[in-house]
């Protein structure tokens, strides 16, 4: 990755192209209960990236021969619209994006509690309707909302962002062109609670130290992060009516 000569990322000013500053997130909207049929969905909107995710499941895994005796087996399909990039995508699965839908399975599986469900599949269908940059950060975040909403018990919420390298520096949530002409872009996701590292890759090259201050920042961010997935869950089920337990009035 080199940056071409006449691309300033960072002005003379320290400010990255779109006026951030290098901890600052692109502005970042969730929205439940979206789709009707689906058992949870979320409308994801981080920066230029729009992303609708829905949730079935658990139901009786098929074919047979998926069924984990064990636990519940989570299948994400990560599928970007054709219309969702600059230069129209061809329709249908690729590598990149089986790739991506394999990472979000696994890091998802960490969270939800798939022993409670064996034989079971749990399907995460991920569309990107506009792409931006760090979706398969913005879908995991996603997805993991859709399946708290879907009522599917969980141990933990998933909560990543991108982290790169961009004239030298290391800058959160990088935008498109970052992403492309940086010199690093690393995509991490964690549980938030536990602070495990669910999801992690990195092209491009970095220090020891560049890296340990990249994952630092993702962690700091991850609570800002989560507090935005908390608020999207409460918005749901502020609404909805319950009934009254007897002895909770004052
Ligand atoms: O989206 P993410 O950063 O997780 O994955 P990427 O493979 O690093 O792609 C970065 C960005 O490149 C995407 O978010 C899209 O905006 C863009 N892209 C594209 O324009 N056309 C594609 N076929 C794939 C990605």
């Amino acid at each position: 990755m080199g940056t071409p000569s006449d691309m300033k990322l960072i002005d003379e000013n320290g400010r990255r192209l779109d006026g951030r500053g290098d901890e600052e997130l692109r502005p970042i909207r969730i929205t439940t209960d979206v789709l009707q049929r689906a058992d949870g969905s979320v409308l994801m909107e981080w920066g230029g990236n729009k992303i609708m995710v829905a949730v079935y499941g658990p139901r009786e895994a098929y074919p047979k021969h998926t069924q984990d005796i064990e636990k519940a087996v989570i299948k994400a399909r990560y599928n970007m619209a054709a219309f969702s990039v600059d230069e129209r995508k061809r329709p249908g699965p690729d590598r990149r994006s089986t790739e991506i839908s394999k990472v979000i399975s696994e890091a998802l599986s960490a969270a939800v509690m798939v022993e409670k469900f064996p034989r079971t599949q749990i399907d995460v269908f991920i569309e990107v309707l506009q792409a931006d940059a760090g979706t398969r950060i913005a879908s995991l975040t996603a997805a993991s909302v859709a399946i708290a909403a879907a009522g599917i018990p969980m141990r933990d919420m998933v909560v990543g962002c991108a982290v790169g390298k961009v004239e030298g520096r290391i800058v959160l949530d990088l935008s498109k062109d970052e992403d492309n002409f940086g010199q690093a872009d690393v995509p991490m996701a964690v549980l938030s609670k536990g602070k495990e590292v669910v999801l992690l890759q990195m092209d491009g090259d970095l220090t020891m130290e560049e890296f340990d201050m990249a994952t630092s920042m993702v962690l700091n961010a991850s609570e800002r992060i989560a507090e935005i997935q908390r608020n999207a869950l409460v918005e749901k089920y502020k609404g909805e009516n319950y009934p009254e337990i007897e002895g909770s009035e004052e």
